[in-house]
């Protein structure tokens, strides 16, 4: 079995898993630090994105061609667009969108001009353990004193991710980009851009978002909070439970 890479969206959630990782070495390319070494008995690589899809494009190409991961998974935190994805929900993505995406009327709104399409799946069987992975971690989740906002239990969502080169933080923008994309489940910045690339590569990949806000007028507060009392242990236990399911 080839690397796995990991891709984080939060230094946080980057360094609980550096702290869990016995001999990690640090490779340099194109100012990011790629973290090289193994885990559970897997070798991984780890590295955080970068904000947003051009970030998340270089950082995955760079994966693929010079530390050769076999597989992509991504590892963040989205704002909840969905009816039922509440805070401390997670998303698996079936499929990524560029929700920017506007090429019109040369090309119909969200299709990547040259791909002819706007959607691009992840794999199934890799996105199957996330998944699963997902699952036990968030049961786990009340017992790191982690559940955030809400009594009820957390759930496991499966479904659309659309990512975009803003931070969706009023109420008017989340209603717009539910008129425009009525499936979709969360939104967030680089998930589209790691799969446009991974699609170019044929490499398989997964992205698993915990969802730290609603994508609305108080979306910057609950995201701060979140990233630092929930997220990164979620992101721990989650990619833990990857490596024991996959492949
Ligand atoms: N990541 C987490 N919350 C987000 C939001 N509201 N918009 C974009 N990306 C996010």
């Amino acid at each position: 079995m080839g690397r796995l890479a990991i891709v984080a969206a939060m230094p946080q959630e980057l360094q609980t898993l550096l702290d869990a990782m016995p001999d990690e070495s640090r490779v340099q390319r194109a100012g990011r630090d790629f973290w090289v070494g193994h885990w559970e008995g897997r070798e991984l690589v780890a590295v955080l994105s970068g904000i947003g899809k051009v970030a998340a494009a270089i950082t995955t190409t760079l994966l693929l061609t010079e530390f050769e991961a076999q597989a992509v998974v991504f590892v963040g935190v989205a704002g909840g667009l969905g009816a039922g994805v509440q805070v401390g929900d997670a998303v698996v993505a079936t499929e990524l969108l560029q929700h920017d995406m506007d090429a019109s009327p040369l090309f119909p709104r969200h299709q990547i001009p040259g791909l002819g399409k706007s959607r691009l799946p992840t794999d199934p069987a890799l996105s199957g353990a996330v998944c699963a992975a997902a699952r036990e971690a968030l049961s786990h989740a009340s017992g790191h004193g982690t559940r955030l906002l809400k009594d009820t239990p957390a759930t496991v969502h499966q479904g659309l991710i659309v990512s975009g080169d803003r931070f969706v933080s009023s109420a008017s923008e989340s209603t717009a980009l539910r008129q425009a994309l009525p499936d979709a489940l969360a939104v967030e910045m680089e998930g589209a851009a790691l799969a446009q690339v991974c699609h170019d590569f044929q490499v398989p990949f997964a992205v698993v978002r915990t969802i730290s806000d609603r994508a609305d007028d108080t979306a910057h507060v609950d995201f701060a909070r979140f990233i630092d009392e929930v997220a990164r242990h979620v992101a721990l236990d989650i990619v833990r439970g990857t490596l024991h399911r996959w492949p």
